[in-house]
Parts: structure tokens; sequence; C-alpha cells
């Protein structure tokens, strides 16, 4: 895709959203057929899109347009192992962590699967023998609670995971996540935790992130203090890709579960990353969290593009944010256990499409990722919905429900689902009112995804069907999703700071601004 390519679709996108806005209730009038024309599903997922100003000219143009931009070969660069992440010089492989032994995923002509199927049963031996008791702490007592210590995409996948899947643990341990350096997120933890009986995992990536490593050291001195020095090697595993940090810090080399440079710290949760996933539901669910989004993956690599579920997600986001220039997109699951799952898409789409360079180093001449944010319905309905629905800025929203409740009783749910369609209908067609306050200007889209049930299996694909949506919206605008450059000014500016505020006599005034000297001022006195 050449920038005059991708230059002439914007053009057009452009073009084709200054005509009068589609109006929801006029679309549906007029095709009696649009709740089924706008409804597609993929592996265990239901799409309705409906509610969208899009009819089907615009739908099967935003298609045609993807394939004629050549989306299909990307599709084929990234599955055979091209350097997609061109920045970092890195292949995007994470569809090989939910891969199987028959798949042709290489780097470099290297197939991959035969290591990443290694170690996906060294992972799954681990959290059965932590699950089962095999494995135990030093003082020989059962293993009941994990304390995963990571942050960024060592944190927020893993912890939007185990809250949704809490259900499946059996008899499993509970996890719990540590990842801000403020002393409080571990004060607030250890009261409740056995240091006898606790797992300690230190997951990242690159094993030198500021946050975690002050976080695991203060975790290893609170073990070799209750415990003994024993308590490193037995009770502290290591997820990571830099060995030699890993050994330097003491956790031993037969506890350390290794991933690869292709996999992105926002797309590693399917990798050694995922243990405390696997010690709460056990190898056999993870597997099924595995398949769901491999079922994604097929999908979305086969289905026709009309009819593809994360290339609607992101044609849909296109058009709002290229089309209108809309800044911000809602993600709101009906789904208690799924609060976090915002959090979680807001690392996928806006620290893998925050960006403002093209791959070729130039400036993008169109908007990239909007805001992402969200919360649990229907806690969100008493909270920010008063703006969506009557608010000036229009937000379009994902709406997810799950059909069958995974805990609880059967009517509460039901109500939980009639709350969220009621939402949908009253964003889409509003309602007149003689006052203008009371009245709800209506038009306003959004989405609503479907699922049987929250699983395993359907976790699996949502996060996938999200991941795909974010890689689809990257092509188009020609930008590298897998990087992210721009928070590495923050964290060394911060690494030149910290001394100045740990020891007041390192500070030399002239190396900062004025107003952050007197803030250090300010701490010290
Ligand atoms: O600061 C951003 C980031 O690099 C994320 O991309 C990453 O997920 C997070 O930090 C944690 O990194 P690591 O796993 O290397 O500790």
């Amino acid at each position: 895709m050449d920038q005059m390519t991708r230059s002439g679709f914007f053009q057009e996108l452009a073009r084709r959203a200054s005509r009068p806005r589609p109006n929801l209730r006029a679309l549906f009038d007029t095709d009696p057929d649009r709740a089924t024309q706008f409804r597609i599903e993929g592996a265990g997922i239901c799409l309705d899109f409906s509610k969208h100003w899009i009819d089907r000219a615009t739908w099967q143009w935003l298609c045609d347009s993807l394939d004629a931009l050549g989306f299909r070969g990307t599709q084929a660069a990234l599955v055979s192992g091209d350097h997609l992440n061109h920045t970092e010089g890195r292949s995007v492989l994470h569809m090989a962590l939910r891969g199987d032994a028959q798949d042709p995923f290489a780097i470099d002509g290297q197939p991959v699967m035969s290591a990443v199927l290694h170690e996906r049963t060294r992972c799954d031996a681990f959290a059965d023998a932590v699950r089962s008791g095999v494995i135990r702490g030093a003082s020989g007592q059962l293993i009941t609670d994990i304390v995963n210590i990571g942050i960024g995409g060592s944190d927020l996948g893993p912890l939007m995971a185990c809250q949704a899947l809490e259900p499946f643990r059996a008899h499993g341990p509970k996890t719990h996540f540590l990842s801000n350096v403020d002393p409080a997120h571990w004060a607030s933890m250890t009261a409740t935790l056995d240091p006898h009986r606790t797992l300690v995992i230190v997951a990242s990536k690159t094993f030198t992130t500021q946050e975690t490593m002050v976080n695991a050291s203060r975790v290893k001195q609170w073990l070799v203090d209750a415990v003994g020095p024993s308590a490193v090697a037995t009770q502290m595993i290591a997820l990571s890709t830099n060995q030699a940090a890993v050994l330097a810090f003491g956790i031993q080399a037969d506890r350390m579960f290794p991933f690869w440079d292709w996999v992105g710290g926002r797309y590693s949760l399917w990798s050694s990353i995922g243990m405390a996933i696997r010690c709460q539901i056990g190898s056999e669910q993870f597997s099924e969290f595995l398949n769901g989004a491999r079922a994604m993956d097929q999908h979305f690599l086969t289905a026709p593009l009309t009819s593809n579920l994360p290339v609607a997600l992101a044609l849909l986001g296109l058009w709002y944010r290229n089309g209108y220039n809309l800044g911000s997109h809602a993600v709101i699951p009906y789904s208690q256990r799924m609060a976090r799952f915002p959090a979680y898409l807001q690392q996928l789409e806006m620290e893998s499409n925050g960006k403002q360079t093209d791959r070729s180093g130039n400036s993008v001449l169109w908007q990239t990722a909007p805001v992402i944010w969200g919360e649990s319905g229907t806690n969100g309905q008493h909270a920010f919905h008063q703006l969506l629905h009557q608010g000036t800025e229009i937000i379009p929203v994902d709406f997810l429900m799950a059909r069958k409740p995974t805990e609880g009783d059967q009517e509460a749910h039901l109500l939980l689902l009639a709350n969220c369609l009621a939402q949908a209908e009253a964003l889409a067609f509003g309602e007149e009112n003689a006052d203008p306050h009371r009245r709800m200007p209506g038009n306003r889209p959004s989405s609503i995804i479907g699922f049987n049930q929250l699983d395993p299996r359907t976790l699996g694909a949502l996060i996938a069907l999200y991941e795909h949506k974010v890689m689809t919206q990257g092509v188009l605008w020609g930008i590298n999703s897998f990087d992210q450059f721009g928070v590495e000014l923050g964290k060394r500016l911060c690494t030149s700071l910290a001394p100045a505020l740990l020891t007041p006599s390192h500070h030399q005034p002239s190396a900062f601004s004025s107003s952050t000297d007197a803030w250090v001022h300010w701490i010290h006195h």
C-alpha cells in the first residue's frame, strides 16, 4: 500500500462522510432486512452493527477498499513472519502462541512452532503442579495465593483474564496483581497474604522495567524475611525474554519461563506471561482460552471481508474517526467480571495505534487511534451515560453481553441484558419531547457484541477479535502498531529525576524546567 493509494482512500472516505449524515431510524425504515444484513458471526461471537451510519453501499465500498489496498497480502506477511514491526526489526507472531504443530508460522524461514509448543508444555506442567500441590512453598505448604508482579502488557491482560474467569478457578490459587510502584499497592495486598503459601511471579519481557523490578525486590525481601532465603528458589518464578537479568536477580533457570522478542508486551498473555491465568484455571481451561483465540485467527484469515468480525470493528472505527473526526470510543461490557476489559483495550489500542508517524517516517495525514475508555454496565448508566445520550460529543459504543450467566441467577442476568439492549435502542432512536431538556436526540451509533457465555474459549476469541481490529486499523492508517517509543522519554526523565528526589544533594537545578525544580523543592521542604 503506497501513500498515494492510501491518501485516495481517505479522500474518498471524507467525501462520502461529508454527505448528509445518515439517520438510523430512516435506515431501519427503508431496509426491513437491516438487522440481518448487518449481523455477522464467527468463532462463537456475534456482531450486530446495524445501528451505525452506514448503508449497504457504504459497507461494500469500505470492504472493497480494504481489499484493493492489498489487505490480504498484509495478513499473509503477518503469518509468514515478515518484520511488520520494522522499527524494531521484529516479526509479529503472537498468533503462533495459540497455534498448533502443523501451522506454518516462521521467522526468516525458521519454523517457530516446536519452540512454542515446548514452552507451552513447560508452563502447563508447572501450573498444574502448583494447582495439584506437587509444587509447594519452601516450608512444604500448599500454594494458595499467587502474586503476579508486572505492568502494562505483563499485568493488564493476565489481570483482566483472571478477573473474567474467576468462576473457572475451582480449587486453584487466588491471583493478585502488583503493578504500581506506589508502595500503597503492595501494602494493600500483604495483609491478606501468607508468605509460606504465596507463589510470586515476576512477569517482565525486558526484566528491566523500573516499577516491576522495584516491586520484585520488595516482595523478594518479604519472602526472605518470613520464610528464609530458600523461598527465592522455590517460590519465585520469572516470565521474561531476558535470561541474564533473571539469573542476576536470583531466580533459577528452571524457574524461568521464556518467550520471544516477536511477542509484543500487549500481545503476550498467550505466552508464559499467561502463567497466572494458567495457575488460576488450569492448563485444560487455558488451552480452551488459546483455542478460542485460534478460532478467531482462522475466522480473521479466511472469512470474506464483508463478514469478517475484526475487519468490521476496524472499518467502523475508521469510518467515525476519519470520516466524522470522532475522537473517543467507549467499550461497555455488560458483565461485572469484564470490568477490566476496557482498561486492557486501552493499552492494546492506544499503545498500538497512538502514532503520528507513518511507516516511511512521514507525518500521517489523518487521525489515528481515538481515546478508548469504558466501564462495566449497568454501573456506567448511572455515571457517564448521560453524556453518551445528550452530550455534545458523539461517542460510538461497543456493548458486550453474554446470553447466559456463568454464575448467579438467570433473572438478574436477563435484567442485565434488558439494560444493555435498552441503552443501544435509546442511543440509536432517542425520543422526541417538547421540553428540550428532556429531548433524547438519538442517532448515536453502537455495536452489540454477543456471545453465549463468558468462558475461557469466548474470552480468548474476544481478545483476538480486538487484537486483529487493531492490526487492521494500523495497516489502514499506515503506521507500525507494534512499537511504543512514545513511552520512552518519560522513563528516561524519571531515571534522571529520581536521584534528585531520593538524594536531594544530587539535585542539579538546571537539568529540568523551573516548574519541575519548584516541585522537587516542594517535596523536600
Ligand atoms: O512502558 C510500556 C511497556 O514497554 C509496555 O509496552 C509493556 O507491556 C510494559 O512496558 C511492561 O514491559 P515489561 O514486560 O518489559 O516489563
